[in-house]
């Protein structure tokens, strides 16, 4: 069973939803780079201050944090005897995925598979208005699809190119996308 993920698609195809079930049944590590951002605001460290504003406009910090966020904790990872992980939300830009090729080069580790949902616009905005998270409303979930599309899409070509990309229908029930996700990781 592959157990080095990343998960890619745009604001509210579900990705946080099926990574965090995933990861509960499989026993991986769920990173979400924006859970990690949002637990730092909400502690109101100085990593979070710095990323308030930004995630409130809905655009993305800078790599530079997001990397440090994500080298710390797979090295924690590996330093305790390595084991599978789910990266939810990372990278978000070219420039991010080849920082993440270095890493892993680093720790010895290769991606798997990288799991590409894919939805309508219609449903993605209905599903994040309907939860209401803090950057939720129309106008940066408007922002985050643009943003989504400029900077993170590439990396569609990106990791197709490495024979990586797995795309997945996201329209459906949790438990059915879920069962999608699983037969692509025999
Ligand atoms: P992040 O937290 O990554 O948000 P996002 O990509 O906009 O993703 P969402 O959480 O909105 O959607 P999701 O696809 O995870 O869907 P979910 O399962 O939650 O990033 C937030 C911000 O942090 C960014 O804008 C940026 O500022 C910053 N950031 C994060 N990572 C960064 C990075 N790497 N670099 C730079 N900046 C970064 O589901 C959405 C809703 O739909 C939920 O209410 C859920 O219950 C519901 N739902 C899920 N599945 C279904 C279903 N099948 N049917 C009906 N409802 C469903």
């Amino acid at each position: 069973m592959k157990q080095r993920l990343l998960f890619l698609g745009p604001p509210g195809a579900g990705k946080g939803t099926q990574a965090q079930r995933l990861a509960e049944s499989q026993g991986l590590l769920h990173l979400s780079t924006g859970d990690l951002l949002r637990a730092e605001v909400a502690a109101g460290s100085a990593l979070g201050k710095e990323a308030e504003a930004v995630m409130a406009r809905g655009e993305l910090v800078s790599d530079a944090l997001v990397l440090a966020i994500v080298r710390s904790r797979l090295e924690q990872q590996a330093a305790a005897g390595g084991g599978g992980w789910l990266l939810d939300g990372f990278p978000r830009n070219v420039a991010q995925a080849d920082a993440l090729a270095e890493l892993l080069e680093e720790l010895g580790q290769q991606i798997e598979l990288v799991v590409l949902m894919e939805l309508d616009d219609a449903v993605l905005v209905q599903r994040l208005l309907s939860r209401g998270r803090a950057d939720d409303n129309e106008a940066v979930i408007r922002h985050r699809l643009e943003v989504y599309r400029q900077q993170t899409e590439p990396l569609i070509a990106y990791y197709r190119e490495r024979n990586l990309l797995a795309p997945v229908e996201a329209a459906g029930t949790v438990e059915e996308i879920g069962a999608r996700i699983t037969a692509l990781l025999a």
